[in-house]
């Protein structure tokens, strides 16, 4: 295998910290440094680490003379309830560092980067079931409109610099082994957590609100397998529909029940509702299937079953 040497920014959040591990273990744990601005928990302590404020080009740039990377993984963003409250500031974080990650790819010659993208992108007039890969997109929160942005920029840099940046755009992911982060469909996170904890969960969306989810070792999986897909097959430039499961808060409440018989949900939705109602309930990602040939491994049931065995011991 060639060797890699990749940098990885935001690794701190909910998907680098779970990611981080899935790269250590195909590429090689040396070859791997991630980078958060803020110092490192867990797992990360365990490899090569830099703090990295990727809205500072120098530092960037400094990190990226010093180490000959051929990968860049920019995972750093503000998500879309936290954004909300934060507009501004989600806005300068998202775009901004992801033009300098851009720019800097293209100056240092790096091979490959990625880039996540959210189903965020979509939006009221988005047809909400299996939304197609190409439709109306009318996203609604700050996060939902930088990554749209974000995806046009990618695809702008691969044609106008031949960059090669893959994308994905992420339904809810879901891992046990960080706390929520500010978004929406965190929901399904802290209701496992708080389900062990507390036997009960007050849920921000109502009962029936259906939304896209994945698993987090899903979603480590389609990023590395998007990744390694030979460039000549990859023909989604913007960012590739993945599909993992779909289910509403009283459904997964019903399969914890079979785990934790006293468990309760209760309702109060919030303004997480709104953006919650703006996205897709399922996604059509026949083009993620045919190109690099996308399957998921987790349903509700076999993810349950995974995240209280886990979360118990
Ligand atoms: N999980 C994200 C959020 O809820 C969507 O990509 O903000």
């Amino acid at each position: 295998m060639k060797k890699e040497k990749i940098l990885v920014t935001g690794a701190g959040g909910q998907l680098g910290s779970e990611l981080i591990s899935g790269l250590w273990k195909y590429y090689g744990k040396e070859n791997v440094i991630a980078t958060d601005i803020k110092e490192p928990q867990g797992i990360l302590s365990e490899g090569n680490f830099e703090i990295l404020d990727v809205l500072k080009t120098s530092n960037l740039s400094a990190l990226l003379k010093k180490n000959r990377f051929t990968q860049i993984y920019h995972l750093a963003a503000m998500l879309s309830a936290a954004g909300e409250k934060n507009p501004k500031m989600a806005w300068r974080l998202n775009m901004e560092s992801l033009i300098n990650v851009l720019d800097a790819a293209v100056e240092f010659k790096i091979e490959k980067v990625y880039w996540p993208s959210s189903i965020a992108v979509f939006g009221p007039s988005t047809p909400k079931v299996e939304t197609p890969q190409h439709t109306i997109m009318d996203p609604i929160t700050i996060y939902g409109i930088s990554k749209q942005a974000g995806e046009r920029w990618c695809e702008w840099y691969y044609k106008n610099h031949g960059l090669d940046v893959r994308s994905l755009r992420y339904p809810g992911i879901i891992g046990y082994k960080t706390k929520p982060g500010g978004g929406t469909t965190d929901y399904a996170v802290d209701i496992y957590w708080k389900a062990l904890a507390d036997k009960k969960y007050e849920s921000f969306l109502k009962a029936d609100t259906y939304l896209p989810m994945m698993y987090m070792p899903d979603a480590v999986k389609a990023t590395i397998d998007l990744m390694e897909c030979p460039k000549e097959k990859i023909t989604i430039r913007s960012a590739y529909n993945i599909s993992g499961m779909s289910f509403c808060p009283s459904e997964i409440a019903s399969e914890i029940k079979k785990h934790i018989s006293e468990f309760e949900i209760t309702y109060l939705p919030d303004f997480r509702q709104a953006i919650a109602d703006s996205w897709p309930k399922s996604l059509d990602d026949s083009i993620a299937q045919k190109d690099w040939g996308w399957q998921p491994e987790y349903d509700l049931k076999k993810m349950t079953n995974d995240i209280v065995k886990n979360l118990s011991v």
